[in-house]
């Protein structure tokens, strides 16, 4: 049985020009749908903000209608056959309380129960996040032990992961970039990197060949424009970029950052830089999962969230992140 009456939902009421700001969203309550046939109730328990939902207000979400985004929850009540009362789901019906779902239908699946894994891995580095981060990692790069790795936007939940599984998987030399000395000194203190730089200090191409004074072999890239520029000329012969986000030029609709001003040096290194999509490597979970769960049962690694609490805190924790206020992955915890 659910344990509220009311659910609340997260609309967007109007699009955002530049950085969003919270009065484009409304908080709605309805009462707590009943599910129909092959429908479950699910009342949601954490709620992912990610830096593509930036990329949805500006046309992909649309208006006065319930959002998108990823969540876990348990289900209340069943009429599916593929799910139970008391299981717990990964579904995408997120910026709410509630939600009816079908197993199979908009990415719903029951949560394999690991014991001693938080439930917070789910939409952090077991979710979709520790994918894109795993498949940059293992299939754009072909990362290889004793290579040596740059990571942009390394503090946040792709970043970490990819700290986590570069680690794991034998590298020599891993250096971060993020957007404040706390953030600088986590990462080489807890977060497993060698070397890191805050981004503001300078010149990032400088400051990465600071870094990595002998240069590197891989990169994955969270940010673009002149993180792209400074990981290109970081590169030794025959070296590889992940790119994975363009997290400097989400406001930016119009005018986005310079492109790397130094693309020839792809030529003149024989670099590749390659485009990664997660939606495009659903099928590498189970390798994700095997990789990490012995790591995350035994202690060796721990999800890194930054977690608000309350359904109301959802435009808190989406505009945070965007700023930069998580370290790992930013969840909003909705229930218990
Ligand atoms: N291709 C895919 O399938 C896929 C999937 C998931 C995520 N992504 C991309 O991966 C990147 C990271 O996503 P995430 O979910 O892990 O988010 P995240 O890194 O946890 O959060 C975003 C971080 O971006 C940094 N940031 C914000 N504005 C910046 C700027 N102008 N320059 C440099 N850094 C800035 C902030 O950290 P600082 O304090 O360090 O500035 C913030 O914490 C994003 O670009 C996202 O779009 C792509």
């Amino acid at each position: 049985m659910t344990t509220t009456r009311t659910a609340r939902t997260f609309q967007l009421t109007a699009r955002p020009t530049g950085f969003p700001t919270s009065d484009l969203f409304s908080l709605i309550e309805t009462p707590v749908p009943a599910p129909g046939p092959g429908e479950a109730l699910v009342e949601n328990l954490q709620l992912s903000v990610d830096p593509y939902h930036r990329e949805e207000m500006d046309g992909g979400w649309e208006l006065d209608t319930p959002l998108e985004g990823r969540a876990v929850g348990r289900v209340v009540a069943s009429h599916d056959p593929g799910l139970a009362e008391g299981d717990l789901v990964f579904h995408r019906h997120g910026w709410r309380t509630h939600a009816l779902v079908t197993a199979g239908v908009f990415g719903t699946r029951r949560l394999p129960s690991y014991e001693g894994v938080p439930l917070t891995a789910h939409l952090s580095i077991l979710g979709g996040t520790g994918l894109t981060a795993y498949v940059a990692v293992t299939r754009t790069l072909e990362f290889r032990a004793g290579q040596d790795l740059f990571v942009s936007a390394a503090a946040g939940g792709v970043g970490t992961a990819v700290g986590r599984i570069a680690r794991l998987l034998g590298a020599r030399r891993i250096v971060g970039s993020a957007g404040s000395a706390a953030k600088v000194a986590r990462l080489t203190a807890d977060l497993g990197f060698d070397a890191a730089f805050d981004y503001h200090d300078g010149p990032i191409g400088e400051l990465l060949a600071g870094a990595a004074p002998d240069g590197l072999d891989a990169a994955v890239d969270n940010v673009g424009g002149d993180h792209l520029e400074g990981a290109i000329s970081a590169m030794r012969e025959y070296g590889r970029i992940a790119w994975v986000g363009a997290i400097a030029q989400y406001h930016c609709a119009g005018n986005p950052p310079a492109a790397p001003r130094n693309l020839y040096d792809v030529v003149e290194k024989s670099l590749r830089i390659e485009g990664v999509l997660v939606r495009n490597h659903r099928d590498a979970q189970g390798e994700l999962e095997a990789l990490l769960v012995p790591h995350l049962r035994s202690g060796r690694i721990t999800p890194e969230v930054t977690v608000l609490d309350g359904i109301e805190r959802t435009v808190d924790g989406f505009l945070g992140m965007l700023r930069g206020e998580n370290t790992g992955k930013m969840l909003i915890r909705t229930g218990a």
